[in-house]
């Protein structure tokens, strides 16, 4: 572990080192980006009269820009989508426009970008986006450039953030969806949690806070969101019951605390008749459960709402089957007066604060470490990390519900 953390320093420190060279190499002929052009005419209009500017000469030249120390080309590689289908639509392309920073943006120089289900989505269709696009949802990284109303002091700090098209060496993300990591805290490990473990956070936390004498069902428990909801509601006091589709996912389930861990498939990936009868037979009196932490939506949601005890809660969070059945009201009252949502996150980081709590609850103040305080507080389950150019590779292996756990991309 110890080996693992001086690896990943040293590979950030690298990485910064890097970020800050010129970048000759990189950068190419082509007309700037539309945002980049507005931050240079700023930047130039700031430095009337010095003809010698440094960033007036290089953007002149390279066609790069220099923003505080590091210089930022124009072009980058990214994973793109031109149109949607299966995995054999990702193209990894040269030669991408590096997005400036808008008004209250930061510019990100990518060291990971995490795989989540929700590219996927956005990859075949389901959830559907102007074309092409860059893809991607999460990323980690250093500040390079900052928009207008963004304090230069943030450029060189190190980030895990959400933003769509995290699957490039630079992205863009507004403040409130960025989070200082903390020096000892390394970016793979940030960059693991940021979907995965604010969604954790917030399920158990926000939506139904959870405490001692709780009892809550977790669907998909040696997954990437699963595996953290088990911990999270472990550090809460809440008695888990985990559901997994595979002896080995149950194993991890019951290793990140759950109380009980049940395989819900059969051999041929069907769902177990006993399913409902047995969750309710492990809850006091058989009454059922308090909440249901739902990921797998289609085969599962109404199996859920059926685990339910009185004034229950059915959290529909995520499609990984498909997306869940309509659930008539009437349902929901006959189940004894039981709630349902289909949460999303970014509704749970409305500003910078709630961005921020949420972060430090995670990571550890941005300051930290202090005496007593916790860090580490999530670990994250890391099934692979591969380099970008094969993110192809990565959704088929999530896709087949083959990973365990969080895929990272190197960038
Ligand atoms: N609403 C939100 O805020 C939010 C945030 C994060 C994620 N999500 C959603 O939550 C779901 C899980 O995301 P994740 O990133 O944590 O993935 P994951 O759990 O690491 O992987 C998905 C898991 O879903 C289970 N699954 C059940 N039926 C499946 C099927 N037909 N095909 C594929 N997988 C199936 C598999 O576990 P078993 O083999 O154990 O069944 C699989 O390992 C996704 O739909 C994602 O979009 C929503």
């Amino acid at each position: 572990m110890a080996t693992l953390r001086l690896k990943t320093t040293l590979l950030e420190v690298i990485h910064v080192w890097r970020s800050s060279l010129p970048e000759k190499a990189v950068a190419r002929s082509g007309a700037p980006t539309k945002g980049w052009n507005t931050l240079i005419n700023r930047t130039q209009r700031r430095l009337k009269g010095t003809e010698g500017g440094l960033w007036t000469r290089q953007a002149r030249h390279s066609r790069c820009a220099v923003s505080g120390g590091f210089t930022v080309p124009n072009e980058m590689r990214a994973v793109r989508v031109h149109e949607v289908g299966d995995a054999s639509k990702l193209r990894y392309e040269h030669g991408v426009p590096v997005p400036g920073p808008g008004p209250g943006e930061l510019l990100v120089k990518n060291m990971f970008s995490g795989l989540n289900y929700h590219d996927t989505y956005t990859r075949s269709g389901l959830y559907p986006r102007p074309l092409p696009l860059t893809l991607g949802t999460e990323g980690g990284g250093t500040v390079v450039a900052v928009g207008e109303g963004v304090s230069d002091s943030r450029i060189g700090e190190r980030v895990a953030y959400l933003a769509e098209g995290s699957y490039a060496e630079y992205s863009v993300t507004p403040t409130h969806r960025a989070v200082r990591v903390p020096r000892v805290v390394s970016l793979r490990h940030a960059t693991c949690l940021m979907v995965q473990g604010l969604t954790a956070h917030y399920l158990t936390k926000s939506i139904f806070p959870l405490g001692p004498g709780d009892v809550c069902l977790v669907h998909a428990a040696g997954g990437g969101t699963g595996s953290l909801v088990v911990q999270m509601a472990k550090k809460l006091g809440a008695t888990v019951i985990a559901l997994s589709g595979s002896i080995a996912k149950a194993e991890s389930a019951k290793r990140h605390g759950a109380d009980h861990s049940l395989v819900y498939r059969d051999r041929d990936g069907g769902l177990v008749p006993w399913l409902v009868e047995e969750v309710r037979r492990l809850t006091p009196n058989g009454e059922g459960v308090h909440v249901a932490y739902d990921s797998v939506g289609k085969d599962t949601a109404l199996h859920s709402l059926a685990c339910l005890r009185p004034r229950g809660a059915l959290i529909l969070y995520g499609n990984a089957s498909g997306p869940p059945p309509d659930i008539a009201p009437l349902a929901l009252a006959e189940q004894g007066s039981c709630f349902m949502v289909r949460p999303k996150l970014h509704d749970y980081m409305e500003d910078e604060e709630e961005t921020a709590w949420r972060g430090a609850e995670l990571f550890g103040h941005p300051e930290g470490p202090h005496a007593g305080e916790p860090l580490h507080v999530l670990e994250p389950v890391l099934h692979a990390t591969m380099p970008l150019e094969r993110a192809a590779d990565g959704h088929r292996m999530i896709e087949a519900r083959k990973t365990m756990g969080k895929v990272l991309f190197e960038v």
